[in-house]
């Protein structure tokens, strides 16, 4: 479908800067109370993965917001679950992403929103915008189908990899069960780079994918929320996003340009002469 479709006169770029508005609220938000001092909610699959007063203040901000403007679109969010809409778009929202370094004091954290079209499923869906907003970082990336990817009002591009090598990004599950696994999968990827990264926030992971800050990404684990914005600001920028293992428990997302795309492609896959 393309963006004349999208209904009620509205093109993906419209989307995009409501996109980037409320992401911009959301961070400014975000910033404040962690100014104020964070205070721990809750924790989710294990005792890593925490939840903030904040990552549940900021959805409401963004829920609120985005009912008010686009009642008819369906909402799926991190900590306040999904509902469906009638519209055939779908946001996907993850209110604080990196929720860890947030807790920590580390500035790598971002406000993650995505429009999405079709079933508000990442297997089938098709992004059509998308912003990503480190407000510690002072930076907001945006994208919108057919329309790039761009940082600030600098289009962006991805990489085409590196004689040296590729500065690759990573992350780990909160599991320490899984971390066997995701280590022996580092060792793998380690002969196609020429470093490793591990930010603590998958959004700003694949943005800077866009950016040509890293030249790849993989990451097992990720949830819908963590990848939806970030993996649009990658196509938009000119890359390539894969899943693989859709029906395992930690499917596995790569991505980069081209080249660093399948490279990395080959290596999962199992192809040792990658
Ligand atoms: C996490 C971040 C982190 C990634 C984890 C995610 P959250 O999201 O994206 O970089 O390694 O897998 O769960 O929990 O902070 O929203």
């Amino acid at each position: 479908m393309t963006a004349a479709n999208l209904g009620d006169g509205v093109s993906a770029a419209d989307l995009g800067e409501l996109a980037a508005d409320i992401a911009r609220e959301a961070g400014d938000l975000a910033r404040r109370r962690r100014a104020e001092g964070v205070a721990l909610a809750a924790t989710k699959s294990t005792l890593a993965d925490i939840v903030t007063d904040a990552d549940r203040e900021v959805e409401q901000l963004i829920r609120e917001r985005l009912h008010r403007e686009r009642p008819d679109d369906g909402f799926f969010g991190e900590e306040s679950g999904a509902a469906r809409g009638s519209s055939g778009l779908t946001w996907v929202v993850d209110p604080i992403d990196g929720t860890v370094n947030y807790a920590y004091g580390i500035a790598t954290y971002s406000v993650s929103i995505a429009v999405v079209e079709g079933e508000p499923d990442p297997l089938s869906w098709q992004g059509v915008a998308a912003a990503v907003c480190a407000p510690a970082l002072g930076e907001l990336f945006t994208a919108a189908r057919g329309e790039g990817a761009w940082l600030d009002g600098i289009r962006l591009s991805v990489t085409e990899g590196n004689p040296a090598g590729a500065l690759l990004g990573t992350g780990f599950g909160y599991d320490p069960a899984t971390h066997e696994g995701d280590l022996a999968l580092v060792r793998r990827v380690m002969r196609m780079a020429r470093d490793l990264r591990r930010m603590g926030s998958a959004a700003i992971d694949l943005s800077y994918v866009a950016a040509g800050r890293l030249d790849g990404f993989f990451e097992r684990g990720l949830n819908p929320w963590d990848f939806a914005a970030g993996a649009l600001i990658v196509e938009e920028a000119g890359g390539a996003v894969s899943r693989f293992d859709v029906d395992a428990p930690r499917p596995l997302l790569i991505a980069g340009g081209r080249r660093v795309h399948d490279r990395l492609r080959a290596i999962v896959e199992g192809d040792g002469s990658a």
